[in-house]
């Protein structure tokens, strides 16, 4: 089978290295791909949408997997475009990846299929988003592109306003609506479906680490770690989950002519009353794919490859037990900036762990160096998480970079031992 993958990230390296790992003689395909994927997989140079269709077509690719989300609501849309062209695909047309593009769609859908969410106000000017303002702890979302700060969970009135003021009044974001939403409590989880139509299969859950210090400290990042196992959610919560939550969005997707093949990533808050949706994504998490992918068993591309042609057959993987901790390595200035050119060592170290690489270059040596905020994952499992960490964080310290930063409580904080 001849497979794309659209991305360029740690998520997109995972995905490439669970494809190529499995039974079959693959060809693998990646755009943009990177120079660490470019290891596993042909790079793809092509201007832009159209383009990339029309070498698809060229080059009789079977099976084009969407990575990271940006492509699925551009142009006219990653999905929609291969589907016109005849190419299976493996992530949602651009009308139901709004679910991820735009925070008050997702609320609206939410609503309408009575789906358990926090309560919330959509406010188009400042005024209205100061008369919603009627209780602390208040969640702020600005509902468009923000670089990852257009969420503040506000524990007072004064904080609110200025939020308020930054995003309605000096339009630090540009245009869009702010959301006021009610603020859960309790710990959140990422669950993964891969839904094709009106069926969907649960993958293994995952937890991510968002902000950048220990102790949950300091600002939000793309996710400094994750863990993942089965044993995140008991049977009892996998099936509320199921029932509640899962079950309810992709029957409403159905229900609004929504169609959707791809992977579906809730997050969600374990509440007092029971599990809450954060978001949607309409993609794979990053870097829970890092830490969920080494734990796939079975065949992953043809799994793939069955759900996107719409006759899914879940029988083709299943999960290994035991637990999955991915540790991110991150770069000087990160979340705010980043730094690149720094030379990472010790990667050849790197022993009974995987590393896939999120933001990385070869220099003119032919050395790996870091190019982006998040730079390397670095994954390890075990029968026990706490076996699973001893072996992330041995493996992690055999390799070093400049400005590096890197959490030390990763699959430790949010556990109770
Ligand atoms: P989002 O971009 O919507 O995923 O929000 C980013 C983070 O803000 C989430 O992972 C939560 O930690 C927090 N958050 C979002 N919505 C709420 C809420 N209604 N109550 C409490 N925390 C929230
Ligand atoms: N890890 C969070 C995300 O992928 O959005």
């Amino acid at each position: 089978m001849k497979i794309l993958v659209t991305g360029k990230g740690g998520r997109e390296h995972a995905l490439i290295t669970a494809l190529s790992e499995y039974p079959g003689a693959h060809e693998l395909f990646a755009y943009p791909g990177s120079d660490a994927i470019a290891t596993l997989a042909t790079r793809v140079d092509v201007p832009g949408l159209p383009e990339l269709i029309d070498w698809m077509l060229a080059q009789k690719i079977d099976l084009c997997v969407a990575g990271e989300e940006a492509w699925l609501v551009k142009d006219r849309g990653l999905a929609n475009l291969c589907e016109e062209a005849g190419i299976p695909c493996w992530g949602p047309r651009k009308e139901a990846a709004q679910l991820e593009a735009s925070k008050t769609f997702a609320k609206k859908f939410l609503k309408r299929h009575q789906i358990p969410t926090a309560d919330f106000a959509i406010t188009t000017t400042a005024e209205e988003a100061r008369a919603a303002l009627t209780q602390f702890p208040i969640v702020l979302k600005f509902d468009g592109l923000a670089a990852g700060k257009g969420v503040a969970v506000c524990p007072n009135l004064e904080e609110a306003e200025a939020f308020i003021t930054d995003v309605m009044e000096k339009r630090i974001f540009g245009a869009g609506d702010l959301l006021v939403e009610h603020c859960l409590t309790g710990p959140e989880i990422s669950i993964f479906a891969s839904v094709c139509d009106d069926q969907f299969h649960i993958l293994m859950p995952a937890r991510d680490y968002k902000r950048i210090r220990d102790n949950d400290q300091g600002p939000n990042t793309g996710g400094m770690g994750a863990v993942a196992s089965r044993q995140l959610a008991d049977p009892a919560l996998m099936e509320r989950i199921q029932r509640e939550i899962v079950q309810p969005t992709v029957d409403g997707l159905i229900r609004d002519g929504l169609r959707y093949r791809g992977f579906l990533y809730f997050g969600l808050m374990l509440t007092p009353t029971g599990p809450q949706v954060i978001e949607y994504n309409c993609r794979f998490g990053d870097p829970e794919a890092e830490a969920v992918m080494p734990m796939v068993r079975g065949d992953f591309a043809r799994y793939v490859f069955a759900a996107a042609k719409g006759a899914p057959q879940p029988e083709l993987i299943h999960f290994a037990d035991g637990w999955s901790i991915c540790l991110i390595s991150a770069s000087a200035g990160y979340p705010a900036s980043s730094r690149n050119g720094d030379v990472i060592s010790g990667l050849d170290q790197v022993k009974d762990a995987h590393v896939y690489h999120c933001g990385t270059r070869r220099n003119e040596q032919g050395n790996f160096e870091t190019n982006g905020g998040r730079v390397l994952a670095i994954v390890a499992q075990g029968s026990t998480r706490q076996e699973a960490r001893a072996k992330a964080y041995a493996a992690s310290e055999k390799v070093t970079f400049d400005g590096l930063q890197r959490r030390s409580d990763i699959g430790q904080m949010h556990f109770e031992d």
